[in-house]
């Protein structure tokens, strides 16, 4: 059998005259990043792309080179044509001596943080950019957006198209306005490859991320078709930037998918826009079965060490919370005297919003604190003298133990409360 090779990359003039360094060395190498990915993965030509969200932006991840690489592209006038939003830094940017930060790892942060602005980048600083009214993404937009759980949302909840994007490549696609388009941006490549049975109850967030794991275990970088599990969703509200019950279950259901395969995209039948408008002809043919009968094994997994009872700190915000999760939690700790600490991680703009209700008052009234633009995964959580945590969080619950060695407790939200009020998980 003998395989045409890749069509060639068709690029405007205008791309052309980009890639030539017409608009200086800057924005040429951009060019040259998406060009690059384009000729890999054989794209016929480049998208525009609406908006873009940036990961990789913690100084745990960047460290010196990377920061050192954002301020020479910086230096060499790279500015941002489209949208462009922050994932989490590693610290609360005005708040990181009372966090307990080190000004070691403080100053390179800020530093980093200073270059992607003078990109023309806002540091929204925020894994959650579809719950900010103003870069929500709708249908059929596309987009480069390199935030996995964020890539899942956009593409599984609001049909819009990206690819997970890494971190240059984001960045680059952000300062030409474009990206390559290939993979997730064609819809020939959105068709189910696994068709998910459950036949168990999947009620809580908690249970969404044990749902998650087992999944994405066995999915892996393919697109689940859920055949039955919009019967343990409520109706995806009109505005889903406050979250809502069924928001809080999606945000968790694809950071997990994410996390435990590759998951970039997912449909439920009846439920999300795709699967609504084009039913089963978007399974493929051999798409293998999957019939998940317990959590059980998810809950194993996560629930990683159940020999822990002492909880250091309690984190509820992965993805960060959402509006619909901040008032729950206040509406929980009104009146109350929490015993260990507590970080409900959330982006900037949420919280703005939750103090315009009151909400982050209650939570600190508590003793909790409200956290925003970083997460108990991106922030160097251990040099804080965390040894042991409990979250409701499926991505959570796998990524602090490997980022940070933690030891870790998983349950509900309002187990995860009653930890932070004890100190215990009972
Ligand atoms: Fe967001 Fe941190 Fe979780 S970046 S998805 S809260 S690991």
């Amino acid at each position: 059998m003998t395989s045409s090779p890749p069509a060639e990359l068709k690029l405007t003039s205008e791309e052309i005259a980009l890639l030539e360094g017409a608009e200086g060395p800057g924005v040429q190498r951009a060019m040259e990043i998406v060009v690059t990915l384009g000729r890999i993965y054989g794209a016929p030509d480049l998208v525009p792309v609406t908006h873009v969200q940036i990961a990789g932006v913690s100084y745990k991840n960047l460290g010196e080179a990377g920061v050192a690489f954002l301020h020479a592209w910086a230096e060499e006038g790279a500015r941002a044509r489209v949208p462009a939003t922050l994932n989490p830094a590693g610290m609360e940017m005005d708040r990181w001596q009372a966090m307990g930060i080190d000004p070691a790892f403080a100053r390179p942060q800020m530093e980093a943080i200073k270059a992607f602005i003078q990109m023309g980048v806002t540091p929204t600083m925020s894994c959650t950019p579809y719950l900010f009214p103003d870069y929500a993404p709708e249908r059929g937009e596309h987009l480069a957006w390199a935030e996995s759980s964020a890539v899942a949302w956009a593409n599984s909840v609001m049909g819009a198209y990206t690819n997970r994007e890494g971190g240059p490549s984001a960045l680059a696609a952000a300062i030409v306005g474009r990206t390559a388009r290939y993979g997730y941006h064609l819809d020939e490549n959105r068709v189910a490859t696994h068709v998910v049975e459950i036949r168990c109850p999947v009620r809580t967030i908690a249970d969404f991320g044990a749902l998650s794991y087992m999944v994405g275990k066995r999915v892996g970088a393919g697109v689940p078709w859920f055949a039955d599990l919009a019967d343990w969703l409520p109706p995806l509200p009109d505005d889903l930037t406050q979250g809502g019950d069924a928001g809080d279950r999606l945000k968790t259901l694809g950071a997990g998918l994410a996390a435990y395969g590759a998951v970039a995209l997912y449909h439920i039948a009846g439920y999300t826009p795709e699967a609504r408008d084009v039913g089963e002809r978007l399974i493929c043919r051999d798409a293998q079965r999957i019939v998940i009968d317990s959590l059980d094994e998810g809950y194993g997994v996560m629930d990683a060490d159940p020999e822990v009872t002492e909880i250091d700190l309690v984190t509820i915000g992965c993805p960060h919370a959402s509006l619909t999760e901040l008032r729950h939690i206040a509406q929980r700790l009104q009146g109350e005297k929490l015993a260990t600490r507590l970080w409900v991680t959330t982006g900037r703009i949420t919280r703005d919003r939750a103090a315009r209700e009151g909400l982050v008052e209650i939570i600190e009234e508590a003793g909790g604190e409200v956290v925003a633009d970083t997460c108990a995964v991106v922030a160097p959580v251990r040099s804080l003298g965390v040894r042991t945590m409990a979250t409701n969080a499926g991505k959570m619950a796998n990524y602090a133990p490997m980022h940070s060695g933690v030891k870790m407790r998983y349950g509900d939200i309002d187990r995860c409360l009653d930890a932070a009020i004890t100190g215990r998980w009972t």
